[in-house]
Parts: structure tokens; C-alpha cells; sequence
């Protein structure tokens, strides 16, 4: 094993000792900002603190982080070599690397501290700190991983400002940037071994799920990107927004939500429309969790984004050739995997978003009467219909009808409280009855934010309601019933998506009695279970 040098001369210990004081942090606000708000993301470590320009009337993100002083630094140089050398691998697999990582990294600079030099300890946990945000963390923006306001971080290129994307204000700019090319590029190298995948100058071209199931896109180096490295990252969150969550903040209602559950409940494909991160992915999201528990679901996808309460789920993911020059040697594309999917037998197909020849292998499952959703990058259903029917999906307009609900999903800028800010709307539910022929049961109404919901207007609902040989108003009613579970949720602050689906999942199997207790008030035994489980 390699050899470490690591202690101090006694002279320089003693000069060191009653020396050192550790610096104090320098503020990163430049003068003449307005401080709109302050939030810890790690106490004591990190927070941010909102600024203004008052002249501009600009934000910014500003990311106050505890650094290392010099002397800090170079303890801190030194124990990183040594917890490289001495952390050992777990014996067995380990939930937590961090935690396993800050036990050990405690252990060994317990070790060690003495003949590293005195430190006071405030000093040794801010090392602890950066080290494990290096080591096993997410490098220089592990902080904003923090933040659960952040629903996507990007970097365009060396020099250049990080920006977020900010519940609250929107795209701004933070006052993080990776200084060169090495730094830069390192940080990216690392965050690709984190999501186990392989980026070079050769493959400059990388997407990957990192712990945690966050998406990473990358362009590497200045292959294909002039500025330098650049990357997204759209965050996961580990706490999906449910259905519940979704009719809350509005993007969805009761009554739609209802009929989709009927819907999916008779096998009717689904497809959410929208342009970049409008939500499309966490409304299939929540769709999906209304499909009946048992049904055998496979997921496709890029990268793993879904997530499921569903125990009868296979998650297939796509994989990158490991070929030069474009050979496609070794590459599984969404198109295979649709392919092969079919040979699983699902009961629904979910494909994460369709943009090539995978939608063609998609509607010829539900031409075979699979189920079916996905999402399409398209701003609404004419565009989406045309997308559709011309190279390279090549759907044939006899075809389009399998596909029954599209629902286009924007962002729209309301005012609230005299706040004007963006929010997710379903904008309109259509059917398809017919190649250019469609229906719109439900639609949004920008003035009063409501949804406008007619079941007449839905011819879904006439041939479902034949097909199991009921009346049309029948089914309406089994649907208001519905509408009644998901408003009894609401009421009762049922929101995470595993408790929804245990009181879905109830009803599927008991919908008389489900229906009796909520009505009475009764607490049903599911959200119980999955509450102490
Ligand atoms: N209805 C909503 N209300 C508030 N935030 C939402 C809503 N839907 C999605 N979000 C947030 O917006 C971001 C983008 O969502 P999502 O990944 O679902 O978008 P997308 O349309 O699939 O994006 P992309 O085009 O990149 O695939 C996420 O951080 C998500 O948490
Ligand atoms: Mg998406």
C-alpha cells in the first residue's frame, strides 16, 4: 500500500495550535442587492439566499457555502489521500454510501487528527463535509441537489453561471461556475461513473440516471458543444407528485381524474402532450398509478424516470451503442425494447416519450389490444397527429384512432394573490374517434382556472359503457362515485402516491364496501397498513 506522509513537524504543530482560528466566512453578496429570502440546504454547511438587482429586477441564486481557509485546505488535501487509502469496501451491500462514508471518514480522522495538526472542530467538520460532498456526493453542485426547489440544474459550458430552474423564480442564475475545462470536465466524468456509464471525446454524447434516479445529459468536452462540457440534470423527486398532488395544485380535477381511472380501468391508451418540462412525465407519472394493482405494467424509457407502486412492473431501459462512428453496435433502442416487450404479455405498455420508430411498435400493441400510454413532445393534438403520421413513425392514420385520450399538458402564467407565476394545466382532454376526428369531453377555462368537464361529449365512455353492457349513465355515476374517493382523499391530506394507491387499490377490490366507509367517515383499513408499513 502506498506509503502516506502525513503528519506536521512539531514546530509547525505548536505555531499551528495557537494559531490557527479558522477564517470567517466572506459573504457572496455583492453590495447593493435586495435579499429577498434565505433557506438552509444543509445546516450549518450551506444555504442560499435570494438577491434582487433593484435596478434590473433580476434574481439570483446564490449559493452561501462554508469553504475550506487555506490551512483547512491542506489538512484537507492530505486526509482525502488517506481516506482514499483506507477507506475499505463494504463487506456487504450498503443502503447509504454517504452515511457508510461518514462513519468511516469519522473513524479514520479520529485516527489521524493528532498528527495532521491541531484543528478546532469546527475546522475538521467542514473538511468532513467537503470530502464526503466530493467523494460520495454530487461534487460542486451536491448543494443544489439539496434543494427541493430545484427542478433542473444546467451548466452551458466553462465559465459560464450555472442556472436553475426554481419553483418559485423560474430559470435563474446561480453564482456557481466551474472555473476551466479540467474542473469541469472531471465533475462530468464522475457524475457519468455515478449513473455507471462511460463518456470520452470518442462518446461525447451521454445520458444517464444518477443515484437517486436524477437524469443527466451531457456533451462532453468541446466535441459537439463549443463553450465546453456542458450538462442538464433534471431532478428526481423521491416523493412523485400523485394524482392527489396534481388535482391540488390544479394541473388536474376531481371529475377528470375520475374518468381517467375509469378509463384505464377498460384498457383506454393515454397519451400527455406538451413542449419541454411541462410536466408530461409526472402526469403519466400519476396517471399510471390509477392502473388496477396486479395488472402487468412494462415501462420503456431513456433513462429511468417512472416510478411505480405497482408490485407487477418490469422498468426497461434503453442502452447507448458502444460502437464508433455511428455503428450501433451494441445499442438497445426504445424500438427493441417495445419489441421485446411485447413478449412479456403486459397488460399496459407505458412508453416514457415516443419520438421514433418506437411509437410505430407501440400502436401495433394496441392494435394487438394492449393497453397503452406514453408522452410526446408536441404542443397539441394536431401537431401531435402529424408528428405521428410522418417519418420516421410512420403511423398509419387507420392506426391513430387506437390511440383513445391525448391530453395536452402547458405551463400557463396565472396571477394569484397579485403573484403572477407559472402553473401546470391539462389544457384539454380529447378523444380520438376517428383519424381527424376527434372529441373534447373536458377543457380548461383560463379566466375562472376550472375545468370544464362533459360527458356527453365523450364517445369513449358510449363504447365502454357497451362493451360492459351497462348504460352511459351508469358509468357516470361509477365515475362520480370515483370523484368522491379522490375528493375523501384530499380531504383526509391522503397524498403520497403509495397511500393513493392503497386507497386505489381498495377500491378495485372492494368498491362497495370502500365507498360505504368513506361515506360514513370510516378510516379503511389500507391506509393504515401502508402507513405503518
Ligand atoms: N403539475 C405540475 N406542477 C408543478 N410542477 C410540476 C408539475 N408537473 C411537473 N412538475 C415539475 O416540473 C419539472 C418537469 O417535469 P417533467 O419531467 O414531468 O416534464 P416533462 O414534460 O416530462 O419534461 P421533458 O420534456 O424534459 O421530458 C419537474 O421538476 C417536475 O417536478
Ligand atoms: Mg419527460
Amino acid at each position: 500500500m502506498k506509503k502516506l506522509k502525513i503528519g506536521f513537524s512539531k514546530k509547525k504543530k505548536k505555531k499551528q495550535k495557537e494559531m490557527h482560528v479558522p477564517e470567517a466566512p466572506k459573504s457572496p453578496i455583492r453590495k447593493g442587492l435586495k435579499i429577498i429570502e434565505k433557506y438552509p440546504l444543509y445546516e450549518p454547511f450551506a444555504h442560499v439566499v435570494i438577491v434582487q438587482n433593484p435596478k434590473t429586477g433580476e434574481y439570483k441564486y446564490i449559493l452561501d457555502e462554508l469553504q475550506l481557509d487555506p490551512l483547512e485546505q491542506g489538512i484537507y488535501d492530505r486526509i482525502l489521500d488517506i481516506l482514499l487509502a483506507e477507506i475499505a469496501s463494504p463487506k456487504e451491500e450498503i443502503k447509504d454510501p454517504r452515511k457508510f462514508f461518514a462513519e468511516e471518514a469519522k473513524k479514520i480522522v479520529d485516527k489521524y487528527r493528532i498528527s495532521l495538526g491541531w484543528l478546532p472542530d469546527v475546522s475538521w467538520y467542514k473538511i468532513l463535509y467537503h470530502a464526503e460532498r466530493n467523494l460520495v456526493g454530487f461534487g460542486n453542485i451536491d448543494p443544489l441537489m439539496r434543494d427541493p426547489n430545484i427542478e433542473d440544474i444546467s451548466c452551458d459550458g466553462v465559465t459560464k453561471p450555472v442556472y436553475v430552474w426554481h419553483r418559485t423564480y423560474e430559470s435563474i442564475q446561480t453564482n456557481l461556475e466551474f472555473p476551466n475545462d479540467e474542473v469541469l470536465d472531471n465533475m462530468v466524468v464522475k457524475l457519468v461513473h455515478m449513473g455507471g456509464k462511460h463518456v470520452s471525446t470518442a462518446f461525447p454524447i451521454v445520458d444517464a440516471s444518477l443515484p437517486g434516479k436524477h437524469r443527466l445529459a451531457v456533451a462532453y468536452r468541446r466535441e459537439i458543444t463549443p463553450f465546453g462540457t456542458a450538462f442538464t440534470i433534471r431532478k428526481f423527486r423521491e416523493d412523485p407528485y400523485s394524482i392527489i398532488d396534481l388535482i391540488n395544485i390544479g394541473t388536474f380535477s376531481e371529475e377528470m381524474s375520475a374518468y381517467f381511472w375509469m378509463c384505464l380501468e377498460n384498457r383506454a391508451s393515454i397519451m400527455v402532450l406538451g413542449g419541454t418540462a411541462a410536466g408530461k412525465t409526472t402526469a403519466l407519472n400519476a396517471l399510471a398509478c390509477l392502473i388496477k394493482p396486479g395488472s402487468k405494467i412494462i415501462t420503456i424509457e431513456e433513462t429511468a424516470e417512472l416510478n411505480l407502486p405497482h408490485d407487477n412492473w418490469v422498468s426497461l431501459i434503453a442502452r447507448q451503442s458502444y460502437g464508433l462512428g455511428g455503428s450501433g453496435i451494441g445499442e438497445v433502442a426504445l424500438f427493441d425494447l417495445v419489441k421485446t416487450s411485447m413478449r412479456h404479455r403486459p397488460d399496459i405498455m407505458i412508453v416514457g416519450e415516443v419520438r421514433g420508430q418506437e411509437a410505430y411498435v407501440l400502436f401495433q400493441a394496441l392494435a394487438t389490444g394492449h393497453g397503452g400510454m406514453c408522452t410526446m413532445h408536441a404542443e397539441n393534438l394536431d401537431s401531435a397527429v402529424k408528428r405521428l403520421t410522418s417519418k420516421p413513425m410512420d403511423i398509419s392514420p387507420a392506426y391513430i384512432p387506437l390511440m383513445n385520450i391525448v391530453i395536452p399538458i402547458q405551463r400557463v402564467y396565472l396571477t394569484k394573490k397579485n403573484e403572477k407565476k407559472a402553473y401546470r394545466r391539462v389544457i384539454t382532454v380529447n378523444e380520438i374517434q376517428d383519424f381527424e376526428k376527434y372529441k373534447t369531453p373536458g377543457k380548461w377555462q383560463p379566466l375562472l382556472d376550472n375545468h370544464l368537464i362533459d360527458f356527453d361529449k365523450s364517445s369513449l365512455l358510449d363504447s365502454i359503457a357497451e362493451r360492459q353492457g351497462v348504460s352511459k349513465k351508469d358509468l357516470i355515476s361509477e365515475i362520480n362515485k370515483r370523484k368522491d374517493v379522490l375528493h375523501w382523499m384530499r380531504e383526509r391530506n391522503i397524498r403520497s402516491y403509495r397511500d393513493v394507491a392503497a386507497i386505489i387499490a381498495e377500491y378495485y377490490a372492494r368498491p362497495k364496501l370502500t365507498y360505504n366507509k368513506i361515506l360514513e367517515g370510516e378510516e379503511i383499513q389500507a391506509i393504515a397498513a401502508s402507513k405503518n408499513a
